[in-house]
């Protein structure tokens, strides 16, 4: 598989990595053999990256992924974690972001010790703690790699502000932000910082958590799936989002390929610097996902499908009120995507 490089911080990985959350929280139960199997499908296809993050399950998710790998090569691998969400532990509810020096340090122990391995590749501050300076995450994230704990660091969310700030301190690698046809906000102000300082963009929730595989259901979806929360996912707005999703499946079919590799195709061209981290925890998902770099789609699709999916197409937030207090929305855009 091709490799593309997180801005100028001379790391590499697979053009597209695996995202681990789906498989221990928030989209329904799972079946851990099966995305066992996917993870190791994932490295015998040649992907490398692997994300993952500590309140992903409550560090079910870091310890299923170090399972996965105990018996690959570690070299052969690129693994991201992050830190800053608190849960509370008995019902799991976020409780708050945690980005102090001293918290980071001792997650980044935590994560180590459930990954079964003795350097996280990439190391994320989840969300920016508003109580917290950013430059003292940074600087903490700095003392890491120093450390030799990490071996480098990035931000999820992060204003242009913060991303300028956090860099001075110490050149980060990678910003992970959500980026996909129905999540455009980064084309505003943020792509513009990264691209600027050689910081690589890890494009997060590519397919709209599932809105744009084409095969989405609301009928499916289990009780505890929090996409029941999400407005974009609420019987109106969905049912508005989904008359996209056909515009979609119109112009991939022509193209004989599947909405969801026509979109994560688009993602892949708006940048060599854009790494998607898709999500799935089946192995014949993975091969569908996968099938993409098999079949090239011509350009002009791509300029018709930015006509299709202008920004603010999709219609509800992201996430819900309290959540997308937490994310960076330019100040362009109302609270709306
Ligand atoms: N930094 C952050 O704040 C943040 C936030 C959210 C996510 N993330 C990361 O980004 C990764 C990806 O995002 P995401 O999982 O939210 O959303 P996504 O990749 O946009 O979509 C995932 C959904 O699509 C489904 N899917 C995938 N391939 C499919 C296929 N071939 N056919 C049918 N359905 C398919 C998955 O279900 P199946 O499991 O059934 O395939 C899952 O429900 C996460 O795993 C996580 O690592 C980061």
């Amino acid at each position: 598989m091709q490799k593309r490089r997180l801005g100028r911080s001379g790391l590499s990985v697979s053009s597209i990595g695996l995202g681990l959350m789906g498989m221990s929280d928030f989209y329904g139960t799972n079946d851990r053999q099966e995305s066992l199997r996917t993870i190791h499908l994932a490295i015998e296809k040649g992907m490398t990256f692997f994300d993952t993050a500590d309140m992903y399950g409550m560090g079910e998710n870091e310890k299923l992924l170090g399972e996965a790998i105990s018996d690959h090569r570690r070299d052969d691998l690129f693994i991201a974690t992050k830190c800053g969400f608190l849960r509370d532990p008995a019902t799991g509810r976020i409780s708050g972001i945690n980005g102090k020096p001293d918290y980071i340090k001792k997650s980044c122990e935590e994560s180590l010790r459930r990954l079964g391995i003795e350097t996280i590749d990439l190391y994320y501050l989840h969300r920016i703690d508003p109580d917290t300076p950013v430059e003292e995450s940074a600087g903490a994230m700095a003392e890491l790699v120093r450390e030799g704990k990490i071996r480098a660091y990035g931000l999820s969310e992060a204003s242009p502000d913060d991303i300028r700030k956090a860099y001075k301190v110490y050149p980060l690698a990678a910003l992970q932000s959500e980026y996909s046809l129905f999540t455009r906000d980064v084309e505003i102000e943020v792509l513009g910082t990264t691209r600027e300082l050689g910081i690589g963009f890890v494009a997060y929730s590519p397919f709209s958590r599932g809105l744009l595989t084409g095969k989405f259901s609301l009928d499916t979806l289990s009780e505890e799936d929090s996409r029941r929360q999400s407005p974009r996912f609420q019987k109106e707005n969905f049912r508005h989002n989904q008359a996209n999703v056909q515009i979609l499946e119109t112009i991939a079919s022509r193209n004989n390929v599947t909405p969801l590799q026509l979109a994560l195709a688009w993602l892949l061209a708006q940048g060599p610097d854009i790494v998607p981290i898709p999500g799935t925890s089946k192995r014949n998902h993975l091969n569908e996902i996968l099938g993409t770099l098999d079949h090239p789609v011509p350009f002009l699709e791509f300029v018709h499908l930015d006509e299709a999916f202008p920004r603010g197409v999709a219609r509800g937030d992201r996430y819900a009120p309290e959540s997308m207090k937490r994310v960076y929305v330019p100040p362009a855009l109302s609270a709306k995507d």
